[in-house]
Parts: C-alpha cells; structure tokens; sequence
C-alpha cells in the first residue's frame, strides 16, 4: 500500500480525458495533473523538443513525491516514454501499448487505423506497438491535426468538424478498418461523430480507458495502489493561463474544475 499521489501529464488540457478515466477506475488515489499549457501544443514539435519538456516535467512531478507517472499526452508516449522510463526511480506509464492491445482484440482480420497528431503518426508508435502484438496486423495511420482546436473550441458535432472527420477519416473508410485507435487525448470527446462517420462495425478505441486499466494493474502488482477509505484528492497545476485551462478543461473532465496552481518549468 502506499498513499503517495499518480502523477498524470499531458501538453495541456486534452489529457484531463486520461485523468478522468483514471478518477473513475481509481477512485481512492490521489493526483497531481501537470498541463504544460505554456508550451501546448506538442503535436507539430520535434521529437527532441517533446523529450525535453517531458523530462522538464517528469523531474517536477518526482520532486512532488509521485509513486507513479502516467504520461498522458500520445505525443509525448511517442518521443519521450523510453527516456522517461529510464530516469525514472518510478513506474511510468504512457497511452501507446494500452491503447495498441485494445485494438489488436478489437481487429479479428488484424485491421487497424490510427489517428493522432503529426509527431505521433511521424514517429509510427503506434504501428510499432501494433505490429509487436501482431506481427501481420496492417495499420493504416492519419495526422488529423485540426482536430485539436475543434474540440478545443467545443465543436464536437459542429458541420465544420464532421467534414474535416470526413477528409481525414476516407482512407480509414477505404481500407476498411475494424478498429480506430482515438491517439490523441481530444479525440475521444469527438467519438459520435468519427463513430457515425466510420459507419457500424468499426471499434472506436479510446487509450484513455485503457491506459487507466493498465495504470490499476501495475498499482496492484507492485504493491503501490491506495490503501483506500476515501475518495482521493486531485490536484492540478498549469504552467501558463490557469482561466481558460478551468473554462476548457471543465469539458474534458466532465465536472467544474475550480482551481489550477501555476509552475514554471524548465
Ligand atoms: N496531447 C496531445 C496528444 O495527445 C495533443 C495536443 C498537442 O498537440 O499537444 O498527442
């Protein structure tokens, strides 16, 4: 047992998705949620880049007394888990193999797409993950970055957003896939329109759920989960812009958010 906070981490607000899905699976832990909103987004930056501002972060959250990491932001599992991993003193968990094996189990014929922003689709993450479960899955990959501001903006069902779904989402469609990994921490909030522009018979995947799932299984392993008794305590730390991160964010989290603390990093 060990009553220390989960740290949880994304490039700002999208990972609140994961944060949420972790709150629901481990009601009785408590977390510290960074969102580097100062240096959001981390989509179209380097993989380099991406690696420095995760490690900036992973040391502040291990400063705070973290007894695990959850690395929330697809980009950022891309570029930056294995550095992390190996700095680490703690368990660190990223949002690409949980989110990977929900598809292989949900793709029969091994069919799989994936959508996520330009670093993540560049860095072909997912693909390795994919075809390291399943050696002859076929993985067809999209960069959907205007996704981001759509959601960003709460245009979940807007006309403008189902077209951009529908421009990117044709090749998936084409190729018929059977599961559509959701790589990036907006888009499950757009999952009943990619669903209904996909059509029946496509799993829609979201890593969040999934990651959570793993996240509850390596607590209980290594003996680190919460010895319970009470709902668990959440605190949440911006680095720029704490108004719109608690406007915006309230959406992602599915409840008001009422107070950010604001920390500089890096
Ligand atoms: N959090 C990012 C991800 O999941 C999306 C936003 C960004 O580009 O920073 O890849």
């Amino acid at each position: 047992m060990n009553d220390a906070p989960i740290g949880i981490f994304d490039s700002g607000i999208g990972g609140l998705t994961v944060a949420r899905a972790i709150y629901e699976r481990l009601p009785s832990e408590r977390t510290i949620y960074f969102g580097d909103t100062a240096r959001v987004p981390y989509g179209p930056k380097s993989p380099e880049t991406v690696r420095r501002y995760s490690r900036e972060i992973l040391d502040w959250l291990l400063g705070q007394g973290v007894k695990a990491v959850v690395v929330a932001c697809n980009t950022s599992t891309a570029h930056a888990l294995e550095a992390l991993r190996a700095a680490s003193p703690v368990p660190v968990l990223g949002v690409i193999e949980p989110g990977s094996r929900a598809a292989v189990a949900a793709a029969p014929r091994g069919s799989i797409g994936v959508i996520g922003t330009a670093g993540t689709i560049a860095s072909d993450a997912y693909g390795r993950a994919i075809r390291s479960l399943r050696p002859d899955a076929t993985v067809v990959q999209q960069p959907c970055p205007l996704l981001v501001p759509l959601v960003e903006e709460g245009w979940f069902e807007h006309p403008a957003s189902r077209l951009v779904a529908e421009e990117y989402l044709g090749p998936m469609r084409a190729a018929r896939v059977e599961a559509l990994v959701l790589g990036c921490t907006h888009y499950p909030l757009l999952k009943p329109l990619l669903a209904e522009v996909m059509g029946p018979g496509v799993t829609l995947v979201d890593s969040a759920e999934e990651t959570a799932r793993a996240l509850a299984e390596v607590l209980a392993e290594s003996g680190l989960a919460a010895p319970g008794g009470g709902p668990g305590t959440h605190r949440f730390v911006v680095s720029d812009d704490q108004p719109r991160f608690l406007q915006v964010g309230s959406r992602f989290l599915g409840e008001r958010l009422t107070e950010a603390e604001l920390v500089a990093v890096g």
